[in-house]
């Protein structure tokens, strides 16, 4: 946040200037306005030290926050302490938050000297770290991983700041007998894909990461079954729709990735048909689904000669990755095989955190764009042959919807700009710093005193990315309105690797 008052004048002067000359010139919105995505970068990643729970370390930034759920796991004698919490509530759910800890993870291995360049790589080790740890604390025994503290049931009865919680915290687990595949395999793939990024720097730590991610892959391949099954209480809230099979191909190429071991490739190759990886052509990458995920992976091994022994059925993979890019460029033949799109150019693929699909897209179109550049290829879609500018391009202009270059002309990204959401459906923000007021703020107290108030949070959640406008691009800034006004952090995860690679336009 350094340097941004004269950012912000900057920002300011070039936007009036921008909407003088639109409305004499008719100048598209997009193509003068310009965002400064270094310091946007810098706010995503000071949002997940908003989201930590525990117990917060002697550089915590966000100084509005303090410490919180100091005895996560105690009645289950284990020490869960630590973590995130996922959006707007104090609940630790473990299937968002390892998706946040991929992501996080792919963007750095992907546009760490990008990141890096920023000054911002040792803020994304450390929100990956937050995760990470938590995992390998979470995980007590090869096939036990504690995947959910608290619930929301419980918890969205009271408005409350983590650090005065009275909700229950309760913890829960899945095991051989109540079985997560899906839970299991997005962590053993967030602990894979940070592998990577510590080999380098912390060689021992990286080695226990790969260790705990390949111990769960295989409880999560051994004893299979939906973690919502075995965890009950996540049903409402991160119910598995897509199933496990996504997450165990998922992890499988990740523990490729991380280890060049054949057998997780052969897993990968093996089940393509069984699992979807194949058959499903999807118009959304998210949380829950992971599909297109890992068949935009499995086409980037296929540009490596390596892999060209395999290429029958990457080949397969690559064209459902296809699908999908071609679906956001509005680029398959049917239109029903396209995503949606608002007036003012959105994806919107639902009602309920639109953003999260959008920066989801916004990502995955970055890092495909970056592979097709190197290998000199392009992307094939029914309508025709794609640069990988495009894709490239397409991102970019999603990215500019969320920052400003939007028809209600605001920034989505909160501490964003000049005009950005006030009222973040998010508890922690919505009432009074513990810092400036340490008193006890009960669980209907802070309904009637802080979540019914129609005034501006006290504390501004900068980095947030929230659910964001409906279809035809209104937004209406009420701290009720959920699906519009709140925030998760794999929205915003997701947002740190394009950040950086448009921070570093040649
Ligand atoms: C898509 O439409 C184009 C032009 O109408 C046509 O040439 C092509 O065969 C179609 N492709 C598929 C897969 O339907
Ligand atoms: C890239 O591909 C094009 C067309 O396929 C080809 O003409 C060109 O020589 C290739 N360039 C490199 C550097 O391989």
């Amino acid at each position: 946040m350094k340097a941004s008052k004269v950012d912000e004048k900057n920002f300011i002067w070039s936007l009036t200037l921008c909407h003088v000359l639109i409305s004499l010139f008719a100048i598209s919105l997009a193509s003068c306005e310009s965002f400064n995505y270094g310091q946007a970068l810098s706010q995503s990643l000071i949002y997940f030290e908003a989201q930590r729970s525990g117990h917060l370390p002697y550089n915590q930034r966000v100084n509005w926050r303090h410490h919180s759920g100091l005895a996560d796991g105690l009645d289950e004698e284990v020490d869960l302490v630590g973590g995130y919490y996922d959006a707007g509530d104090n609940v630790k759910f473990g299937l968002p938050m390892a998706f946040t800890i991929t992501l996080l993870s792919w963007a750095a291995i992907e546009y760490g000297e990008q990141i890096a360049g920023a000054g911002e790589y040792g803020h994304a080790m450390e929100a990956i770290k937050w995760g990470t740890d938590y995992f390998i604390k979470a995980h007590t025994k090869p096939n036990v991983l504690w995947a959910e503290v608290g619930d929301g049931e419980t918890d969205h009865y009271c408005w409350q700041r983590p650090e005065d919680m009275t909700t229950p915290r309760r913890a829960y687990k899945v095991d051989e007998n109540n079985p997560g595949s899906d839970v299991a395999g997005e962590t053993a793939a967030a602990l894979a894909a940070a592998s990577i990024l510590f080999r380098k720097i912390d060689p021992h730590y990286s080695r226990l990461l790969l260790h705990h991610a390949q111990q769960l892959f295989e409880f999560g391949d051994k004893f299979k079954g939906k973690y919502d099954e075995s965890i009950r209480v996540a049903k409402g809230y991160y119910t598995s729709v897509s199933g496990y099979k996504d997450e165990l191909l998922w992890a499988a190429i990740w523990l490729y990735k991380a280890t060049q071991k054949d057998e997780y490739l052969n897993y990968v190759l093996k089940n393509a048909y069984d699992f979807g990886g194949t058959t499903w052509a999807m118009t959304e990458f998210s949380w829950d689904v992971k599909y297109s995920g890992v068949q935009a992976i499995a086409s980037m091994l296929l540009m490596e000669e390596k892999h060209k022994k395999h290429e029958v059925i990457l080949k397969q993979y690559r064209s459902k990755a296809e699908h999908y890019f071609c679906a956001c460029l509005n680029l398959n033949n049917e239109t029903k095989a396209n995503v949606d799109r608002s007036p003012g150019g959105l994806l919107y693929v639902r009602q309920w955190n639109n953003m999260q699909y959008v920066a989801n897209a916004a990502f995955l179109l970055t890092v495909y764009s970056d592979h097709l550049l190197a290998a000199n290829q392009t992307l094939h879609c029914q309508k025709g042959e794609v640069a990988p500018g495009e894709l490239f391009a397409f991102a970019k202009s999603q990215v500019d919807y969320i920052l400003g270059s939007n028809p209600m002309g605001m920034s989505y990204l909160v501490g964003y700009g000049p005009k950005f959401p006030q009222r973040v459906h998010h508890r922690g923000a919505s009432i009074d710093s513990y810092k400036r007021n340490m008193g006890f703020i009960g669980c209907t107290q802070g309904y009637d005193n802080w979540y019914e108030s129609p005034k501006p949070n006290p504390n501004i959640l900068i980095g947030a990315l929230v659910g964001g406008p409906d279809n035809n691009d209104k937004f209406s800034d009420e701290r009720r309105n959920f699906e519009q006004l709140e925030a998760c952090t794999y929205n915003t995860a997701a947002l740190v690797g394009v950040f950086a690679r448009l921070n570093n336009l040649e």
